[in-house]
């Protein structure tokens, strides 16, 4: 059984050009002009693009006093929505569990529910000798990317002998090291400065959270990992200064070593999102927080020159009233102080859609590096390139045909994350997915879901660097 994507313009990160794509069973088999199958799928029109890849969600996660409100089928199917056909979620170590233990409990709670691909990191909470002896083992168990937490003090947070440690040992064995990098002691300190004072509201979560404190632990880790020998990747960096630290690496020899991404949502919002009216503004607490415009220019700019290599999304939604309707807890846990507020934004099922309509319909990035940013890229440094991540024969027909000119009106009541919110309610994007397709199945067309939970695959991934 054969299908071919007809007409349609191929994308990818290095070209662009009119070609149809056959599709054998799971994989694509040829990519070339005048191809026929049995079945047709109408590219007339569109761009043929390998289906984005997240490298940064978490699903299911307990966090906040709460669990993250996308499970592994809500979040998958959202995902397909927009036109992400993979991702790699954070399996939390609960303390004294081993790197094994972890990720059993992450793949139970993919078994019987995925319906795209996905991948696992490792967050390291608790580096016993047992787990740092084990942490050559995630290669073998297909996780070759572990993170640790240079924040969340008292909860996921790791100091920096610990970090260091991880570092000798994945430079050892080609492990990835990622790092949510802001200074979590100096944080504790103003929350509790700032509770002290009485100031509550949802604004102080971002007062507290200063990007100068991004910027200094950014500089930390790359250092560390300097030291250590460790490929580093920064996680959800979001200012100027972190980007900084990142680019003077890089510009120093180590573009093979130091990495960072940016997610979509801080290419948009402000501080000043989080003193929105009433307690609105707690849709908008994640970690780090919003920052100004001018940050917004350097990410646009650290993505164009390639300081950041690819746009995640941190997906980790909360509902904004939780707690009923069968809801799970969500941000209304923290009405009476900024610092209970579930720290987490939606934006799985977004990310592609903003990406072309604020980035390669203005000009700031081209087609090709936003096929890059959103999936090449994102295959390539974790490890299943060019299985994912392009169109080309032999790859998995992960591929999102793209309608150039479609346009949508983001909100809540029609994106499919299992939320009560969207950060971008009312805005318009010019550019959608037509068709999805992941492993030769369609999952979306024309806007119907036609996915199936359980048939999405646990990718297993290479080391770094092979
Ligand atoms: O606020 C955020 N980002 N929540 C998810 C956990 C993390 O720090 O990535
Ligand atoms: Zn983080
Ligand atoms: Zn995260």
């Amino acid at each position: 059984m054969t299908t071919v994507i007809k007409g349609g313009t191929v994308v990818t990160a290095g070209d662009t050009f009119a070609a149809d794509v056959l599709v054998a069973g799971e994989q694509i088999v040829a990519v070339g002009r005048g191809l026929s199958g049995d079945t047709i799928i109408d590219a007339s029109g569109a761009y043929v693009i390998p289906g984005g890849i997240d490298v940064h969600t978490h699903l299911d996660m307990p966090f906040g006093g709460t669990v993250s409100s996308d499970d592994f089928f809500t979040g998958h199917r959202a995902a397909a929505f927009g036109g992400t056909t993979m991702h790699i979620d954070f399996a939390i170590q609960p303390k004294g569990a081993s790197l094994r233990e972890t990720l059993d409990l992450w793949h139970a709670k993919a078994a019987g529910k995925a319906a795209i691909d996905y991948g696992f990191h490792v967050a390291i909470t608790d580096l016993t000798d047992a787990v740092l002896a084990e942490l050559p083992q995630s290669i073998a168990y297909g996780v070759p990317s572990v993170k640790l937490f240079m924040a969340y003090k008292g909860v996921l947070q790791v100091d920096d002998a610990t970090l260091f440690r991880a570092m000798q040992q994945a430079a050892r064995h080609k492990v990835l090291i990622m790092v949510h990098a802001e200074n979590g002691d100096v944080i504790d300190l103003l929350v509790k400065d700032a509770l002290a004072a009485g100031k509550l509201a949802p604004k102080y979560h971002a007062l507290t959270r200063p990007p100068e404190l991004e910027a200094e632990a950014t500089a930390r880790a790359v250092r560390l990992a300097e030291v250590a020998g460790a490929p580093l990747y920064v996680v959800h960096l979001t200012n100027a200064g972190a980007l900084e630290a990142v680019r003077l690496a890089r510009a120093r020899g180590l573009s093979h070593q130091i990495f960072a991404e940016t997610c979509s949502q801080y290419f948009f919002f402000t501080k000043d999102d989080l003193d929105r009216e009433g307690f609105e503004g707690a849709k908008w607490v994640c970690s780090p927080p919003f920052r100004s415009a001018g940050d917004h220019a350097a990410l646009w700019q650290g993505v164009a020159d390639n300081s950041l290599q690819i746009v995640s999304t941190d997906h980790c939604p909360f509902w904004f009233a939780g707690g009923v309707q069968g809801r799970v807890p969500g941000k209304e846990l923290g009405r009476a102080s900024f610092a209970q507020i579930p720290n987490g934004c939606p934006g799985i099922e977004e990310r592609l859609m903003l990406l072309y309509t604020h980035g390669v319909r203005t000009g700031r990035i081209s087609l090709n590096r936003w096929v890059e940013l959103c999936a090449t890229n994102p295959a390539k440094l974790f490890g299943c390139y060019p299985r994912k991540g392009t169109v080309a024969p032999g790859a998995d027909a992960d591929v999102v045909v793209w309608d150039p000119e479609a346009r949508r009106t983001l909100s809540a009541a029609t994106l499919h994350q299992n939320t009560d919110y969207s950060l971008y309610e009312g805005w318009e994007v010019v550019g959608a997915p037509r068709t999805v397709l992941s492993r030769g199945r369609v999952l979306v067309d024309d806007g119907q879901w036609r996915g199936e939970a359980g048939v999405g695959q646990f990718i297993h991934r290479q080391p770094f660097g092979r």
